[in-house]
């Protein structure tokens, strides 16, 4: 019997709705915030009614791509949380009012067991290697930076996480401060390949076990160009590319060193990356130098299946349908991670 789940991510600043039929990827529809541009992050408020406006057209787009309807969709798959609380509402209470209009079983995900279980997600016509459990992800994005030792579809640990700003953030608040448009992981990556990334060095953190820290790089970068700032104006417009690739060095060897802590203290050398820093160039690179250097299998996503996308929503979500592991109608969003 075919199973076909329909995903809903609204957790942050992408309304997105895909639809995947055993495990195969039938659509993917991701619509973007443009309004949070202007203003350097993400604005929770405008963020919320940003996806009441776009999740109506965004399913209905992702439905007919795939080229079905509602009447063949089994399961509901949707964020329940880690995000933003006024956007996760508006996901969850959409999936609810379809949940009960079509009679159709509810499947709440974690974001960041979907980010983990994008591995998984077949593409038709196109033969992809898919981790096998046990293995340990680096999920990296604007909102977190964990390692996740993932013992199946729905039994994950946190090993390793951030103790204050996430990755993402490091590019996104460096970027800032350097003037450049927001989101800045993008910017910096494009920039970085035409600089010396050993023309300068900011201070790496000393953080415990498996855990990162990316608050003092960001102070770090502010000070240092402060003091270049003061014996020259144009310091960071003549350095642009430099700064950037020595940033990127900077966070990708931060990212490594515990992945790579990780990987030997469990003795695991199958690794994936995931979230949104994963689709940054001087990373992927790491990943894949240091894969062949200690003879570990790598998984590096797709560029679209590495920010926020309801793809990996509804790949969870099969794995849970599998399961019967149905939520009930009384379910509510969550913004942390303790569900
Ligand atoms: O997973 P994601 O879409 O959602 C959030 O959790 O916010 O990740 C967005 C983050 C942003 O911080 C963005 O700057 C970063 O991913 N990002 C990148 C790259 N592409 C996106 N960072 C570094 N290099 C990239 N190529």
């Amino acid at each position: 019997m075919d199973i076909t789940i329909l995903g809903i991510e609204s957790s942050c600043d992408d309304t997105s709705a895909a639809v995947i039929r055993n495990g195969i990827l039938l659509s993917n529809v991701i619509a973007g915030q443009e309004v949070h541009r202007k203003y350097g992050g993400v604005i929770p408020e405008l963020a919320s009614r940003a996806h009441q406006q776009n999740i109506v057209p965004v399913v209905d787009t992702a439905l007919k791509e795939a080229g079905v309807s509602m009447d063949d969709i089994d399961g509901i798959a949707f964020t329940r949380g880690p995000g933003l609380l006024g956007s996760l509402v508006v996901g969850v209470s959409f999936a609810k009012g379809l949940s009960l209009a079509k009679n159709i079983p509810l499947l709440e995900i974690n974001h960041l067991n979907g980010h983990v279980l994008s591995h998984f997600i077949d593409v038709p016509e196109k033969e992809t290697p898919h981790p096998e459990f046990p293995f340990i992800c680096l999920l990296v994005s604007g909102g977190n930076s964990q390692i996740i030792l993932a013992k199946g579809p729905e039994d994950m640990e946190i090993i390793g996480e951030t103790i204050d700003d996430a990755a993402g953030e490091a590019f996104d608040k460096c970027a800032k401060i350097m003037g450049l448009p927001y989101p800045g992981g993008p910017v910096i990556d494009k920039l970085a390949k035409e600089g010396d990334p050993s023309k300068s060095r900011f201070a790496k953190p000393s953080v415990d076990e498996l855990n990162y820290s990316f608050s003092g790089l960001k102070t770090s970068f502010l000070y240092f160009l402060k003091k270049e700032m003061a014996a020259n104006p144009s310091f960071i417009e003549e350095n642009k590319n430099d700064l950037c690739a020595s940033l990127q060095a900077t966070v990708t060897e931060i990212l490594m060193n515990k992945l790579i802590k990780a990987s030997k203290q469990y003795g695991i050398t199958q690794i994936a990356i995931g979230g949104g820093v994963s689709a940054n160039s001087g990373l992927r690179n790491a990943v894949e130098k240091e894969g062949i250097k200690r003879g570990w299998k790598t998984y590096i996503p797709e560029f679209r299946f590495t920010t926020d996308n309801a793809a990996m929503i509804a790949m969870a979500g099969h794995y849970k349908y599998i399961n019967k592991d149905f939520s009930r109608l009384d379910v509510s969003p969550e913004a942390r991670n303790n569900f």
